[in-house]
């Protein structure tokens, strides 16, 4: 077991930590206010190669391993999780989605151009009542010989008016179950394509999240990915990976919110000494640093099993589940040991107290992560 970063590794994270602290931290606290989306930000990650990280070279993509995809995820997520939210959905559910299951065609026609950001991708599979359920898809793809027709609703889509390519997942046969479910390449401009509302959210509010709606969206059929059928599958084999990338913005929101904390603490001075000299905030510190050093070494740990072409699924929802709950706590303490100022904008903890949440919620609720993980303990 090797505990070390690889030179090409510490590269990528430099890479990002500079990347976010100079183009993403001016005007985050804006963004965040006025729900703005960092489109000329995201732009330029895409120049930079972080919209397709681990994708191969052939097909546009930087060919790095999934650890330094953690590291880039960490660093991009201390500063701006709305960026990298769009940056995991991205990478771990569209570009891996198409380069595992696409076929040629469709790797040359959508991958090539979501791994350098010239594209963005969407992953459509949350309906307003198929949440966690998500084999009650209400949104149908029938069967017409050369075309699906696409009718239903999505919900909260992450890159949801950024995108052009919507992978959308669709039932086309309800008596077969999830096996009767399809996932279809969607493109923007579609006849029949809306978008849908933008959500007022709690946090990640620069994230472009909307509402989508297909009406007689005729698609078709070389852009279903996989066999017929096989939509729910490719859903939940690409969720597995979505996780690491979650489980990696939580990790990222937990210690861009400790490190604030710690150089806070140490400018602070309260009863004559700076606060950090205090053993109520030293005990928070050092709380703090060990949960986040834990959740680290679980993304790192699905990250390797992932490289190692294993099995990943219990691993990533074990570094999501855990990962999560750190960022929320961490960030809560965070504004705590800030007091007042905590409360504030200006400070961004709050900021971060708030984006944390969502990693409790999407790409799978800490409960149903719970069910993937005791599903593999009790095979
Ligand atoms: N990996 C691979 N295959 C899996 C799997 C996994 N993690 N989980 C289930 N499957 C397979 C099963 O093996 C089964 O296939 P077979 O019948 O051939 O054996 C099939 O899928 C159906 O599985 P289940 O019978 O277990 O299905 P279920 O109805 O009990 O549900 C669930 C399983 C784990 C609860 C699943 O519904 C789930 O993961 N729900 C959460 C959905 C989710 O994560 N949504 C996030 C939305 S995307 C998002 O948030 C993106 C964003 O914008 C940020």
């Amino acid at each position: 077991m090797n505990f070390e970063l690889t030179e090409e590794q510490l590269a990528v994270q430099q890479a990002a930590r500079e990347f976010a602290q100079t183009e993403l931290l001016p005007g985050v606290i804006e963004r965040d206010e006025t729900q703005t989306f960092p489109l000329e930000q995201v732009k330029k990650m895409g120049e930079l190669g972080f919209l397709g990280m681990m994708v191969d070279p052939k097909y546009n993509g930087g060919g790095m391993d999934t650890i330094s995809y953690v590291l880039a995820m960490e660093e991009i997520s201390k500063i701006d999780a709305s960026a990298s939210v769009c940056m995991s959905v991205n990478n771990s559910l569209v570009c891996w989605g198409i380069e595992k299951y696409g076929t040629e065609e469709q790797k040359e026609k959508y991958l090539k151009p979501l791994a350098t950001g010239e594209k963005i991708g969407a992953f459509c599979l949350s309906e307003p009542e198929a949440g966690s359920d998500a084999t009650s898809q209400q949104t149908t793809a029938e069967d017409r010989g050369d075309h699906y027709l696409l009718n239903g609703t999505k919900n909260w889509i992450t890159n949801g008016n950024t995108a052009s390519v919507y992978l959308v997942v669709a039932q086309t046969d309800r008596e077969k179950g999830h096996k009767g479910i399809n996932c279809l390449i969607v493109e923007k401009g579609m006849e029949g394509f809306v978008v849908g509302k933008k959500e007022n959210k709690l946090g990640i509010r620069g994230s472009d999240t909307h509402s989508l709606m297909f009406t007689d969206v005729k698609v078709p059929k070389e852009n279903r990915i996989g066999d017929d059928g096989f939509g729910f599958k490719f859903a939940m084999s690409t969720l597995n990976g979505g996780r690491i990338g979650i489980a990696s913005q939580a990790l990222g929101i937990a210690s861009g919110a400790y490190e604030l904390a710690l150089a806070y603490s140490k400018e602070r001075k309260a009863f004559g000494k700076p606060i950090s000299q205090h053993q109520a905030i030293q005990f928070k510190l050092a709380d703090m640093a060990t949960e986040i050093e834990a959740a680290r070494l679980l993304c790192f740990k699905a990250a390797h099993l992932k490289d190692q072409k294993k099995d990943f699924g219990k691993a990533g929802a074990m570094a999501k589940l855990f990962a999560s709950k750190v960022a929320m706590d961490t960030t809560i303490e965070a504004v705590q040991i800030h007091g007042g100022y905590g409360y504030v904008k200006e400070y961004h903890v709050e900021r971060l107290m708030r984006d944390a949440k969502i990693t409790q919620i999407y790409e799978g609720t800490s409960e149903i992560q719970k069910i993937v993980i005791s599903r593999e303990l009790l095979k």
